[in-house]
């Protein structure tokens, strides 16, 4: 289903491109449910794959006394994740490694939790994602992914155009869990209609509740990001941003696209 962008900039570039520490629906509420799930406990060995501005690492860190390895594809997430780990204190603790999540820089059996946050969609390849982060867990080991997941049956003609203006694939629900067994994982439980509140997609504010679509950002925050996606992608990319939002949020009020949390562990041996 993935495609070259027609619709680039995509909704994901614009949320990279802006200073939003949180990339994902749920914000810290799903984040923190996670590391519940997965059972964090001081000294377990945690990688997050595709970590971003190391917001959750750090929260992971502080919260449940875990050392943490970030991965991430983008030089820039890791300048700023390494900053606010140092603002944070937490350096002994956390660190990023620049890597692509398809082909994970770690030997087999190396991790005791491996959680991706609203990143397997994104890659060309979301099972290879999860094969990789299957490979380096330990066995028994916990897994858990939250992704943007179809809520309703759509034709495949609709879901391509907003995958496309989203810059992530969704997949149906029943999707998902087939590549996460197919990638050796069991026992898998999921969490789907509490995460695909529209008002989930717009709380991933650190500081603030979020009312709706339109507050996520400041309004300083969006001139901001305008400028810079300007200087990017000239006007047209600004207003093509403008667009594949409107489609995006559309799709979240509709019902359209909801979102997924799944945890699971690792087959064991044998
Ligand atoms: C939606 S953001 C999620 C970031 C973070 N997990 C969070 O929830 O705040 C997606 C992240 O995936 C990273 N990314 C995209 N493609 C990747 C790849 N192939 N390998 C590793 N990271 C990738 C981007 O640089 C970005 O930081």
């Amino acid at each position: 289903m993935k495609r070259e962008g027609i619709h680039k900039p995509t909704v994901e570039d614009a949320i990279e491109i802006g200073s939003i520490e949180i990339l994902h629906p749920g914000g810290y509420m799903l984040t923190k449910r996670t590391a519940e799930l997965c059972e964090m406990k001081k000294g377990m060995i945690v990688l997050d794959v595709s970590s971003g501005r190391g917001t959750q690492a750090i929260f992971y860190a502080q919260t449940f006394g875990v050392n943490v390895t970030g991965l991430d594809i983008s030089e820039e997430m890791n300048r700023t994740a390494t900053q606010k780990v140092i603002e944070a204190g937490v350096s002994d603790k956390v660190k990023f490694v620049l890597g692509d999540s398809q082909h994970l820089p770690f030997a087999e059996n190396t991790f005791d939790v491996v959680i991706n946050e609203c990143a397997v969609g994104i890659p060309d390849d979301s099972q290879k994602v999860l094969d990789e982060m299957l490979r380096v867990l330990k066995p028994n080991g916990a897994v858990a992914i939250h992704e943007s997941t179809w809520k309703k049956s759509l034709p495949v003609s609709k879901k391509i155009e907003i995958s496309e203006r989203y810059g992530t694939t969704p997949l149906e629900f029943e999707e998902w869990k087939k590549m996460l067994e197919k990638a050796g994982t069991v026992d898998i439980i999921s969490e789907f209609e509490q995460w695909s509140k529209p008002e989930m997609f717009w709380n991933i504010r650190k500081d603030r509740i979020v009312k709706d679509h339109k507050s996520v950002m400041t309004i300083r925050e969006k001139i901001t990001t305008a400028f810079r996606i300007n200087k990017i992608y000239g006007l047209k990319g600004v207003l093509k941003v403008f667009e594949n939002e409107k489609i995006f949020f559309n799709s979240v009020l509709n019902g359209e696209l909801g979102y997924a949390l799944f945890k699971g562990t690792k087959k064991p041996v044998g």
